[in-house]
């Protein structure tokens, strides 16, 4: 499963709904969420779980953005979006595992109500929109066997602490936002699962978001979160091992294959070691995900 590209469209919106099917994200999220008035939540239900149900693109996973916890929405957005078979739920404003522990309660009793497979809708939370949410973020290595990634937001822990504004003058992340990304990212692959960078709100800068995408590869990122379909393509770039990278991993890893007894080698004039051959095998694995769509 490749969770690259992963773009939102509002769940009270058919129009959009069906345009992000087609916008070429691997992953659709029909938001129940921050896109939805309160007065459209309910309309919004029905209309994702009708969307789902018809199962517009077989090439697409749809996953469903519910309400958080700690509000009145959320049972009745899982309850009435389950039967319908999401790929899986991303979850709003976590603390840690034991709010995944929840959900998967209530998906454990779905997926038995609709004769579902247990365990086989996922759970993706955005693990940093509270203030106490980067305490939690080394809890999410537990036994949460639904857990599909980890991925982080700044708009609302913002709010949460009452920042005026989480980016420099130059558009770079402010201390605070440094700091959750980079924990976000090692809880993520403390958790063996993929870490998802956060939305770019500013859909227009696509030069911006190239050269975002391209910093959150290389610092262990697998995917990013998109709010517009002109940002999937970037993404989806961005995030895909380049013919080049895939060559060199390969190399590596014959090189290793052919020196078994070998600790460390030169390729191309450079030292190369475990590290090496471990992130080789990375770039392969992606590349091999990607070509398994
Ligand atoms: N999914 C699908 N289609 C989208 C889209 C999205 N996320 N965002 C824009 N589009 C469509 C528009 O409907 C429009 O379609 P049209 O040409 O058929 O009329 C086209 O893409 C161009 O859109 P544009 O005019 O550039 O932007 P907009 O002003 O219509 O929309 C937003 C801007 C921010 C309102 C819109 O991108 C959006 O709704 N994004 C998702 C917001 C969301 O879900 N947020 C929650 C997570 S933070
Ligand atoms: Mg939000």
């Amino acid at each position: 499963m490749s969770l690259r590209s992963l773009l939102f469209a509002p769940g009270d919106s058919d129009k959009k709904m069906a345009k992000a099917s087609d916008s070429g994200a691997d992953c659709v999220i029909l938001d129940l969420e921050d896109s939805v008035a309160a007065s459209r939540k309910p309309i919004a239900r029905e209309m994702v779980r009708e969307f789902l149900k018809a199962g517009t693109n077989p090439n697409v996973e749809f996953w469903v953005r519910c309400n958080p916890l700690d509000g009145p929405y959320v049972l009745h957005d899982i309850a009435a979006v389950a039967a319908a078979a999401p790929k899986g739920i991303i979850l709003p404003k976590t603390n840690g595992a034991e709010d995944i522990v929840t959900v998967a309660r209530f998906l454990d009793v779905l997926e038995a109500e609709h004769g579902l497979a247990a365990g086989s809708i996922g759970i993706l939370p955005v693990a940093t929109e509270t203030a106490a949410a980067p305490f939690g973020l080394g809890s999410y290595n537990k036994h949460t066997p639904r857990l599909r990634g980890l991925t982080w937001g700044a708009e609302d822990l913002g709010a949460a602490v009452g920042a005026s504004s989480n980016l420099e003058a130059n558009g770079q992340w402010t201390s605070p936002f440094v700091l959750v990304r980079a924990l976000c990212l090692f809880a993520a692959h403390a958790a063996g699962v993929q870490a998802v960078d956060t939305v770019m709100a500013d859909f227009r800068d696509l030069a911006g978001l190239e050269r975002v995408c391209n910093e959150a590869r290389r610092d262990g990122f697998t995917g990013k979160i998109a709010i517009h379909p002109a940002q999937v393509p970037v993404i989806n770039q961005a995030f895909s091992p380049s013919d080049a990278e895939v060559a060199h991993a390969r190399a590596v890893l014959d090189l290793f294959a052919a020196n078994p007894d070998a600790g460390t080698l030169q390729l191309d004039g450079k030292m190369i070691d475990k590290p090496h051959e471990v992130q080789a095998q990375r770039i392969i694995a992606m590349a091999e995900r990607l070509k398994a769509r």
